[in-house]
């Protein structure tokens, strides 16, 4: 296994760039982005985000609380990226920010050419959080663009973070309080104005690693102690509208405007998924059963049981080599998560002129 360091190493040459898969401003082959096309509230509690939502680092439980992501370990960044996108729109997340120092909380609409939207919270700032902007992955000046804004205890407390995103403005609010604007001409005269289609990420990740450059370390707020973690934010629920509405959305020509986007008519596939009435609960399935179909299951069942008291016996044998080929796997999986948190970590953070 290699040691985290000998990982960042390998992964520091890639790190002044923010992440993107395949950028249409260099390239002209990537593909279209799947038009979310509809408004729609994702409830995270018990329910998972479901299939059009994708699990890019880590692991992610729900629980009444909503989407846990934890921090237990060094390394660990749950994150999670929708699959559509938004093309202007607005993004409503109920969140409450995990604790820790260094921890950084995030929600922040990213787009293939690297425009991005932000809110962030740090763990030990109980009283402020911070929203910010980069316009085609221009990270000039990037600590100018970062406002922070009274919030009641966000570590502690849910609270509604909304994103209103125009070709005009942006706006944000919380909990119905607009307390940014930002107009187009002033993002660098419209530049660097975030305004192609926009996918959704959700995320935590520890900015205060004793790896990272000191600058991110002190506005993280300080070193993190993975010793006094587990460190989880929440996510209840995520209302995405997408203000246009089409199939895909494909960059027209090089220049990255918002004008330059073409949007290609037709059903979206996403919205098609999600406007499909949600299969039937277990509890559903077993009361629109017949009586007698039920007296079936009862019977098997027990005939069931008796079977595992005569295998057990033989399972007792097969147990232990079965635990080796778990312990083998959860290495792997280790290694691969943690391989993908440091990966995750470089690109899209830390080595970035940040704040
Ligand atoms: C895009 O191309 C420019 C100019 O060639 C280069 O500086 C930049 O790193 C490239 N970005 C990505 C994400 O490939
Ligand atoms: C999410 O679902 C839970 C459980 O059904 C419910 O109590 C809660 O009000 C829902 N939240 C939202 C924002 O709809
Ligand atoms: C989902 O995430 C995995 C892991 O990062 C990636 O390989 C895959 O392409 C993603 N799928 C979509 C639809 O974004
Ligand atoms: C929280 O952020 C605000 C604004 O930047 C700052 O004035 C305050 O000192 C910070 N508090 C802590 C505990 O870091
Ligand atoms: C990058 O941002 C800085 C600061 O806003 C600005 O002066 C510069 O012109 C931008 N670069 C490009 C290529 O837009
Ligand atoms: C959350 O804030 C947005 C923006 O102000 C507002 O439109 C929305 O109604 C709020 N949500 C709830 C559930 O109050
Ligand atoms: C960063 O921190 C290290 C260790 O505390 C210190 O030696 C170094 O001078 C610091 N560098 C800057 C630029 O503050
Ligand atoms: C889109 O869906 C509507 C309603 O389901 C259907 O009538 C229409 O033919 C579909 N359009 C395309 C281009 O598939």
């Amino acid at each position: 296994m290699l040691s985290s360091v000998a990982l960042f190493s390998l992964i520091a040459p890639i790190a002044a760039q923010t992440w993107t898969s395949c950028n249409p401003l260099n390239q002209t082959d990537c593909p279209t982005d799947t038009a979310l096309s509809m408004s729609h509230e994702f409830n995270f509690t018990q329910t998972s985000a479901g299939s059009t939502w994708n699990t890019t680092a880590g692991t992610i439980l729900y629980n009444d609380d909503g989407a846990e992501f934890t921090i237990n370990n060094r390394g660990d960044a749950p994150t999670m990226q929708s699959k559509f996108y938004i093309f202007f729109g607005e993004v409503e997340v109920w969140l409450k920010a995990a604790t820790g120092q260094g921890v950084v909380s995030s929600i922040v609409l990213e787009s293939d050419d690297l425009d991005e939207v932000d809110w962030e919270f740090t763990g030990t700032n109980t009283t402020h959080g911070e929203t910010n902007y980069y316009g085609k992955g221009n990270t000039t000046a990037a600590a100018t663009r970062a406002f922070w804004h009274p919030v009641e205890s966000p570590q502690t407390l849910f609270h509604n973070y909304t994103t209103r995103w125009t070709a005009d403005r942006i706006e944000w609010f919380i909990d119905g309080t607009s307390v940014r604007t930002l107009e187009y001409a002033d993002a660098n005269g419209g530049a660097s104005f975030p305004q192609t289609p926009m996918n959704v990420r959700l995320g935590i990740w520890a900015a205060g690693d004793k790896d990272n450059n000191n600058y991110t370390i002190a506005w993280a707020g300080g070193e993190t102690d993975y010793t006094k973690g587990p460190y989880t934010m929440y996510v209840q629920s995520a209302r995405v509208t997408d203000f246009s509405s089409g199939k895909e959305y494909k960059y027209g020509d090089q220049t990255g405007t918002w004008k330059s986007i073409d949007v290609i008519q037709g059903n979206s596939t996403v919205a098609e998924t999600l406007s499909r009435p949600p299969p039937k609960t277990l509890a559903q399935r077993w009361a629109g059963l017949s009586t007698g179909a039920k007296i079936a299951i009862y019977t098997a069942i027990g005939a069931v049981v008796l079977a595992l008291i005569g295998v057990s016996t033989i399972c007792c044998i097969t147990q232990r080599k079965a635990g080796r080929r778990e312990r083998a796997l959860a290495d792997a999986n280790w290694e691969k998560d943690h391989a993908e948190v440091m990966a995750y970590r470089a690109r899209y953070r830390s080595q970035r002129d940040e704040f």
